[in-house]
């Protein structure tokens, strides 16, 4: 991941300038949380005004990589920071960034050899979602299946892809058993050396990759606390 601080930028910029990196992909839930003018961004907030919510409220509590339950998930994200909340000064609502590619090689010998090559079944019904999704974007959801052990596109690096509830089960190894290999490598991904945590200021532009890193928002503060997100995301190949 990377950012730019003190970014002065319009909706059409951030489009623009999200395109240099692949063509926009719109979100699922970009339709009904756009920026008025700019469908292909998505506000991300916490704010309700007139009883009615600005944008998607708590996305991504859990640690994930957007859109794994997707044939072909972003190859990366864009977060402009227009609003952070903060309690006397100090900035809430931070985002933690944990290398996939890093916790891969840290991995012994014998787990990376039992990895390699297996496919994971990733389910959009898997996700405690903050927004109940309709039935209709159930059903353009069906599961999918994606490498455990992703090779980056561009770099070469393998990247594990593994995380709790989006993933459902490992083909070719019984459920219990792919229950406690998720969940110790969901675990293991997120471990404190592999870890980076973005305390945001307004006017951050930040991008990650989503083969490389997963990431997750600590829910620290609540209304009157505001924290308003401009969201792009970059279309993606097919997981390899
Ligand atoms: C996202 C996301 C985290 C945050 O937009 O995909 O997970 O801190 N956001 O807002
Ligand atoms: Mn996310």
């Amino acid at each position: 991941m990377i950012f730019f601080r003190d970014q002065r930028i319009t909706p059409r910029e951030q489009v623009a300038f999200t395109r240099r990196f692949g063509e926009i992909d719109f979100n699922i839930f970009g339709e009904r949380w756009s920026v008025p003018g700019a469908p292909e961004i998505v506000v991300v907030s916490n704010i309700t005004e007139d009883g009615r919510p600005l944008g998607i409220r708590r996305a991504g509590e859990n640690w994930h990589s957007d859109m794994c339950y997707t044939a072909r998930p972003p190859r990366g994200t864009m977060l402009y920071a227009q609003e952070i909340p903060t309690l006397h000064g100090l900035p809430l609502g931070d985002t933690e960034f944990a290398s996939a590619a890093t916790a891969w090689d840290a991995l012994p010998d014998a787990m990376q050899q039992h990895l390699e090559g297996r496919m994971a079944v990733f389910d959009f019904r898997g996700r405690k979602r903050a927004l109940t999704p309709t039935q209709d974007e159930i059903d353009r959801n069906p599961p999918v299946r994606h490498p455990i052990v992703r090779t980056h596109p561009k770099t070469g690096r393998k990247c594990l892809y593994v995380m709790r509830d989006d993933c459902t089960g490992i083909e070719g190894v019984d459920d219990e058993e792919a229950e406690g290999l998720i969940s110790a490598l969901a675990d293991h991904i997120v471990k404190p050396a592999f870890i980076y945590r973005h305390q945001w200021r307004v006017g951050d532009l930040l991008l990650w990759d989503n083969c490389t890193v997963q990431h997750r928002a600590i829910q620290d503060y609540d209304m009157p606390q505001r924290r308003l997100m401009h969201r792009t995301t970059m279309g993606g190949t097919m997981p390899m």
